[in-house]
């Protein structure tokens, strides 16, 4: 394989009428090569007007997810090879959520939902003399709902989060359970009064995508069986 045929949805709101697709020819110059990689050479090399966002190169800022072939995953992370189909890949922005410009979408509601299940440790109890401490088996608990990077593969990969612009999606119960979860945390009664609604987790209806869609390997519909069982506890 010498060369690869990018296929890529290109809009500029101040010029274009509407979205469409351009191709471009990205030579493999090395084995291994990622997805982001051809990116560079094509707004290095052929057209500087090209939009995107990275920055790490390593899947750890989560600022680089695309819908690659029709599936979300990270460009940084992910080798051409892997995804390429009779020699083409075609790229669009993460779908379901608003156009900025070219692979760019707008993620404030994507964020706003993840702030408003206060991601962070609410604690009522005195702080004790050093730290509050758990138990290897308490920190346990957390793998698997830490290592989330709010890249908005997940959220933007389910069909429930493109029909209602409420839910909170894939991502925010994710990082929502992360915290009931959390041994340390005595706001549990409070995020769970705000996720009983029908735009919390009962708007999920178990497709999976948001699993297939997770560069890190997470498991967001796993992470929503969890509250709703917390749920149905709290109200019996
Ligand atoms: Fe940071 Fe891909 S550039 S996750």
């Amino acid at each position: 394989m010498e060369q690869v045929t990018f296929t890529i949805l290109r809009y500029d709101p101040e010029r274009d009428p509407k979205p469409y697709y351009r191709d471009y020819q990205v030579r493999i110059t090395k084995p291994g090569m990622m997805v982001l990689d051809g990116l560079n050479q094509i707004r290095w090399e052929q057209d500087g007007t090209l939009a995107y966002r990275r920055s790490c190169r390593e899947g750890v800022c989560g600022s680089d997810g695309l819908n690659i072939n029709g599936v979300n995953m990270l460009s940084c992370i992910t080798h051409i090879e892997d995804v390429v189909k009779k020699g083409r890949l075609v790229i669009q922005p993460l779908p379901g959520l608003p156009l900025i410009k070219d692979l760019v979408v707008d993620l404030t509601d994507f964020l706003d939902k993840y702030f408003l299940v206060k991601p962070y440790l609410i604690t009522r109890t005195p702080p004790p003399a050093r730290e509050r401490l758990q138990t290897p088996e308490e920190r346990k608990k957390l793998d698997g709902l830490y290592e989330c990077i709010l890249c908005a593969c997940c959220s933007s990969s389910c069909p429930s989060y493109w029909a209602d612009p409420d839910y909170l999606g894939p991502s925010a119960l994710l990082n929502v359970w992360r915290f009931i979860s959390d041994s340390r945390d005595e706001g549990a009664e409070e995020r769970l009064g705000l996720l009983e609604n029908r735009h919390g987790p009962w708007r999920c209806h178990t497709i999976l995508n948001c699993i297939e869609a997770c560069p890190k390997g997470l498991n967001p519909t796993r992470a929503i069986a969890g509250i709703k069982r917390a749920l149905v506890e709290r109200k019996f």
